[in-house]
């Protein structure tokens, strides 16, 4: 048995408190009963939950989008930082883990979840699964350094980077982004700024692919992962479930 606010928010319906006041429009039955009271028991073996009238299956995989600011680490446990895990609070955190890794200085999205099958395929080399950073650096790269970033690069590994993808990104999404930035703003010194796509994650990659032109990175963040992007209400530190949508879309 488990409470129904949890209930909903595990099945993404919404976060605890956003389940509350649907609770208290009367949207939720259970067994054909409306519920206000988001401390009832379900069974979700034997209980039939509605939502605006449409039965809810109760999923054992849970999945959430943080905005991941600077400061802490992608990982569940952490002697000395404090870890991703710990902004969910409220949530039974003990199967869940990050998919991938952030640096500890990068913010931005990063998909939290206890579903291991999701996280590899996401995750997979051979998925080339797209990721899409916005990335200020202190030297801008001239036509031919872009056009090398885009073949690929010799940043030290076995094999060259994938081809990937750079545009300078636009005056509003650098605004936007340096205004919702968990470091002060002041400090980021940068004198262009990019969108990057990356088909892989290698270790400090987009750093170590700036770094080849001598152009040192100062603030990064990550905008997107496959079909999921940051919801752009999301102060860094904060996180929500993501909607059924968003899961489906990230299955596909
Ligand atoms: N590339 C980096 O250099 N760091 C990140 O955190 C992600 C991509």
């Amino acid at each position: 048995m488990l409470r129904l606010d949890k209930f909903l928010a595990d099945v993404g319906v919404g976060t605890r408190s956003e389940v509350k006041k649907l609770l208290k429009q009367g949207l939720v039955t259970i067994n054909g009963q409306t519920v206000r009271d988001s401390s009832t028991k379900v069974n979700p073996e034997t209980d039939k939950v509605t939502f605006k009238g449409q039965e809810l299956l109760y999923q054992e995989f849970r999945y959430y989008m943080l905005n991941k600011p600077a400061g802490c680490v992608s990982a569940t446990k952490d002697g000395l930082s404090q870890t991703v895990i710990e902004f969910l609070k409220g949530e039974p955190t003990r199967d869940l883990f990050p998919v991938g890794r952030l640096d500890k200085d990068t913010e931005g999205l990063l998909l939290i979840t206890n579903d291991g099958m999701l996280a590899h395929n996401l995750l997979s080399p051979k998925k080339h699964v797209d990721k899409t950073y916005i990335a200020y650096v202190n030297k801008p790269l001239d036509d031919e350094q872009l056009g090398l970033f885009k073949t690929g690069l010799d940043i030290g590994d076995e094999t060259p980077t994938l081809p990937a993808e750079i545009d300078e990104a636009s005056e509003q999404d650098i605004t936007k982004n340096l205004e919702k930035a968990s470091i002060s703003k002041d400090i980021i010194s940068y004198s262009a700024v990019y969108n990057v796509v990356l088909k892989e994650g290698r270790y400090h990659q987009i750093k170590r692919m700036f770094e080849h032109f001598n152009s040192t990175v100062v603030y990064l963040k990550r905008l997107s992962m496959g079909n999921l992007k940051l919801d752009s209400q999301l102060l860094p530190g904060s996180y929500r479930p993501l909607t059924l949508e968003e899961i489906s879309s990230l299955k596909n």
